[in-house]
């Protein structure tokens, strides 16, 4: 038999030939055999994209158009992909113009090992770092770079590319990709397929640390985040660049591989189907149209337990008052600002399974907000605001008719932090009281940490001081178990 030696081939191609060679008990050659083969066609064709030609040391198979047809016929070998949450999920890859995007390939690899379609995008000026030849052959898919082509539109579209996709990655992202995202331009094909999309885009961003760290960067990190574009890296470390060392080495293939699983996670987990409503950070009660009546809560500890509560698997529905910290991811959040506005909008949301309320909701407003701003007028005293009570969202809860099964109250408490906690219980319908401290000295109130006591009927139960992720995972998992259970 003659033997088959294949040039040209880029070397994921080979690799992949050697792994399913070994895998089968197979030479390389005989595992090409048996694929042209399983096509039908016992030695390539110009139509399949190889021709063969005999030097008298053996056959050479020489592919000119597409190499990633013979990737693309070699179906996965057994196992591979089996069981991880990537197995048939397509991902739309942008690959954009760094020098991090040869990293790229070895990403496109570790997804496709791991039984992801891959389908790339690269952006014009990433043709200069990395070839389409060697993305294409490494996705087994057609590349794609230009918005007008007449070809492509026609085939796909960017429309259909985005549409088509369980999830967007980009990889690196430039901090020009950044700014396009950010302001929405939409002027190449990379840029509209984002802009198009309804889908979930994870961005990995690669570029100087001063490019990381320049005003405008910042700005359109933020306007990102808002936009819940989710970010995975960059990290610290060695640039391409000699001397430079900072922010902003692209994370690396495994690390977004982990991103991508998290994000298209399918698993069932223990809160999933439940809803659960929350509320958090302080409310702003208008004097009149400039000032207005606050607390010092960050919305700190709320949101770190809606995140994990959605790191769970449950539906989180929050109701934040104003607060300067980013959305918690996968949880669809209400801005509001009043006492008055955070209770209709709880209102609206309920039934649920649970209800948790974290925000430090101010417990009277003014009588009368005044429709113009207040003049300090010379002689006359300073106004004396009348104050009214507001309505208390939590007890409204926790005696509604459409009470959730578990209602759970939070107690900033200054002294008699217990008897006070308990109190509350039956006074706010609630099943359990989280109470903290919030004493000055203790730093609670819109600091990093938290020591709280689990105040439910049937005892007291007191954490250590923690951080207030750590506080927020704690009682995600005994929220989980609790509403596992028949009777909460
Ligand atoms: O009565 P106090 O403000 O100490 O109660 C705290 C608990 O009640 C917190 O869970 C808070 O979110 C909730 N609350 C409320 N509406 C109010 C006042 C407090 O939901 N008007």
């Amino acid at each position: 038999m003659a033997s088959i030696t294949i040039r040209n081939l880029d070397g994921a191609i080979k690799e992949k030939l050697r792994l399913r060679a070994a895998a089968h008990g197979r030479s390389m050659e005989e595992e090409v055999r048996l694929v042209l083969g399983e096509l039908g066609d016992p030695l390539p064709s110009p139509s399949w994209g190889g021709t063969e030609r005999s030097d008298g040391e053996g056959s050479f198979l020489t592919l000119h158009k597409d190499p990633s047809l013979l990737l693309r016929s070699l179906p996965p070998h057994e196992g591979e992909g089996k069981g991880s949450a990537l197995s048939g999920r397509r991902i739309l890859l942008i690959i954009g113009a760094g020098i991090a995007a040869y990293k790229c390939l070895d990403l496109i690899r570790r997804l496709r090992e791991r039984g992801a379609q891959v389908r790339p995008v690269l952006t014009k000026a990433a043709e200069e770092f990395v070839t389409p030849l060697a993305v294409g052959a490494l996705a087994a898919d057609k590349v794609f770079t230009e918005l007008f082509s007449r070809e492509d539109e026609h085939d796909v579209g960017h429309i259909r590319l985005s549409r088509e996709a369980d999830l967007i990655v980009v990889a690196p992202a430039t901090a020009d990709l950044m700014a396009k995202m950010a302001t929405g331009l939409a002027n190449d094909l990379a840029s509209a397929i984002l802009l198009a999309t309804d889908k979930r885009v994870l961005i990995a961003p690669a570029m100087n640390p001063r490019m990381w760290g320049h005003p405008a960067t910042k700005r359109n990190r933020a306007m990102l985040e808002k936009d819940g574009i989710r970010f995975v890296g960059p990290n610290k470390g060695e640039m391409a660049e000699s001397g430079e060392s900072g922010d902003g080495r692209m994370a690396e293939p495994l690390e977004i591989v982990g991103a991508i699983e998290k994000l298209l996670d399918r698993s069932p987990k223990p809160l999933t189907g439940k809803t659960i409503v929350m509320t958090s950070g302080p409310t702003h009660e208008p004097i009149d149209p400039v000032r207005y009546i606050a607390n010092r809560s960050s919305g700190k500890q709320g949101h770190a337990i809606a995140a994990a509560l959605a790191r769970l698997g449950a539906t989180v529905r929050l109701v934040s008052g104003p607060v300067t910290i980013p959305d918690p991811e996968d949880v669809a959040v209400i801005h509001v600002s009043t006492a008055r506005e955070m209770r209709d909008a709880v209102e609206q949301l309920l039934p649920a399974d649970a209800a948790i309320m974290v925000a430090a909701v101010a417990d009277w407003r003014t009588a009368n907000e005044a429709g113009e701003k207040i003049k300090k007028k010379p002689g006359e005293k300073a106004p004396v605001l009348q104050m009214i009570e507001n309505p208390d969202i939590l007890a409204g809860v926790g005696h509604s008719k459409s009470r959730p099964r578990l209602v759970i109250g939070f107690a900033a408490e200054t002294q008699d932090l217990l008897a006070n906690a308990q109190r509350k219980l039956d006074k706010k319908g609630a099943d359990w009281i989280v109470a903290n401290d919030v004493s000055h000295a203790t730093g609670v109130m819109g600091g990093d940490r938290n020591a709280v006591r689990i105040v439910t009927r049937s005892g007291v139960e007191e954490w250590p001081d923690m951080s207030k992720e750590k506080v927020a995972e704690r009682l995600a998992a005994k929220i989980a178990a609790a509403l596992q259970t028949v009777e909460v």
